[in-house]
């Protein structure tokens, strides 16, 4: 079984619409769609926003379906050059950027008293992906920094941060935490996000619009996923 989350029920409606998800399973913190893509088994439900709630609904998810992968889909902001709204972004590795524990000498991220910093996606998902092409959408891959803010200021230290200092390719709230948990119960993960916005000043009312779009897409991602594994 594949395990697939998304932060918001927009982001993984269509997916749970196009796995027949009529069979509902109530959990602790939200309710689990049981169905098949392409013939195969998947659970798929919505997290909730930011790194607790998420790391919070992975767990519950593997401990309850002991998926064989578990899948991070949803929207996220572009920070990158070369990235245009719509494009998809394969995670490449994901990253806490709000995890600062320089005070004591650790770099940006890496997780105190622990070897974990930056999280991998899977080797056979990645590979997977390289063959993958969206219809009218470019595919990227790189690095997902992961936060608790929503990042709408071009200008702003934190932004700038972002992109130079740690590489990223998008800002989001959600991938880190997910592929952390993923790796303590060692479950293989990829993280896919499309890009909503620039991550500046026209980020909130983009990535309303953009929410419908990109769950579409993702239908598409996870097919083409879900047929080669
Ligand atoms: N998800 C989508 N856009 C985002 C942004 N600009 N910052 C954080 N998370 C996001």
């Amino acid at each position: 079984m594949t395990g697939i989350l998304g932060a918001m029920r927009e982001e993984v409606e269509a997916l749970v619409e196009a796995s027949g998800g009529d069979r509902r399973e109530k959990g602790s913190l939200t309710e689990y769609h049981l169905g098949r893509i392409e013939g195969k088994d998947v659970v798929i439900a919505k997290s909730g926003v930011g790194k607790v709630l998420s790391a919070l609904s992975a767990a519950e998810l593997i401990m309850r379906y002991r998926p064989e992968r578990l899948i991070f889909a949803g929207i996220a902001g572009g920070i990158k050059e070369g990235l245009n709204i719509g494009d998809l972004v394969v995670g490449t590795d994901c990253l806490q950027y709000d995890m600062d524990v320089r005070g004591l000498g650790y770099p940006v991220g890496a997780i105190p008293f622990t070897p974990y910093r930056e999280i991998p996606g899977d080797p056979e998902l990645l590979r997977i992906m390289e063959s993958y092409r969206g219809e009218d959408y470019a595919v990227h891959f790189g690095r997902v920094l992961t936060g608790d803010t929503f990042v709408t200021d071009r200008d702003s230290p934190l932004r700038q941060k972002l992109f130079s200092e740690l590489d990223g390719a998008v800002v989001e709230m959600e991938g880190a935490s997910v592929a952390l948990t993923a790796r303590v119960y060692n479950v293989p993960v990829l993280v896919l996000r499309f890009v909503s916005d620039a991550a500046d000043g026209r980020a909130p009312k983009n990535f309303q619009e953009f929410l419908a779009v990109a769950s579409t897409h993702l239908v598409g991602v996870l097919s083409h996923l879900l047929r080669r594994i």
